[in-house]
């Protein structure tokens, strides 16, 4: 692998729509980087569950009553990001169907984007990390370092989902998952708050026909142009504003 003369840590941010092999390219990205990887959709999967569990009506006034009894800690372990919810670790729960369904309406609402994005920016602010999510190179961090928008057809996105859920011993139909893939794709793109976009500054990865490892690659050769580009010019830290203070989540 090419040299990476970075000297500071940097932010990078993946977005794009559900089964896009967000995940799995971020974490190896982190991986092969020393970086913390951030799941920002299991944030939004984990307020809903809490939600859910509540029984309180899917609205924003109820949910952003509930916000505030909601601790959430993102610890890392060899098999990816655990989800801690005051306490308890939700990591299986989050792909419940039932949470699928919920989560688009869920992160539609100001009230509970705003609580979780002021989280994702304390934990990403030291830099050092891969962030994914839908809004991250646009609203979370638009100075993000490098920014990837990755997208793939909806066939190819829900055979990656429907084999990704059979592992996990939910039983679904691939037509079922597509269909909710869609259903997903259309409320997170035409939500007023944040909608899923492609940042102008991001570059844009089809994965249809591509391999994990390929993506992987496409993206660390991002960060080493940027990595390049910064060593020539002398940059050091252009990144700001900066945020600071105690992140409710934490990593070990
Ligand atoms: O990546 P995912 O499928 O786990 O995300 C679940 C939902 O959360 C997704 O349908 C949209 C929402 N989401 C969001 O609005 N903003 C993010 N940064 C991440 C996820």
């Amino acid at each position: 692998m090419p040299s990476m003369s970075c000297t500071r840590k940097l932010i990078i941010a993946i977005d794009g729509p559900a089964g896009a092999g967000k995940s799995t390219t971020a974490r190896r990205v982190a991986e092969r980087l020393g970086y913390l990887y951030i799941d920002t959709g299991a944030m939004y999967r984990a307020v809903t569950l809490a939600a859910l569990r509540a029984g309180i009506p899917m609205e924003e006034g109820a949910l952003a009553q509930l916000l505030p009894q909601l601790r959430l800690e993102l610890h890392l372990s060899p098999e990816g990001q655990r989800t801690l919810l005051n306490g308890e670790d939700v990591t299986e729960q989050l792909r419940d169907p039932e949470v699928t369904r919920w989560v688009s309406l869920v992160s539609s609402f100001p009230a509970v984007r705003r609580f979780l994005v002021e989280q994702q920016r304390r934990l990403g602010s030291q830099g050092g990390v891969v962030m994914d999510g839908r809004d991250i190179g646009t609203v979370v961090f638009p100075n993000a370092d490098v920014k990837v928008f990755l997208t793939a057809s909806l066939p190819v996105r829900a055979q990656r989902r429907y084999h990704e859920l059979r592992q996990l011993g939910i039983a679904v139909t691939e037509e079922e998952v597509a269909a909710e893939l869609a259903r997903r794709d259309r409320l997170d793109s035409h939500r007023s708050e944040s909608p899923l976009s492609c940042a102008p500054d991001a570059v844009v990865i089809d994965t249809t026909g591509l391999t994990i490892e390929e993506q992987t690659e496409r993206v660390l050769e991002l960060v080493r142009q940027k990595c390049n580009t910064a060593a020539e010019l002398g940059v050091h830290s252009s990144r700001e504003p900066r945020v600071s203070g105690d992140a409710h989540g934490s990593h070990r």
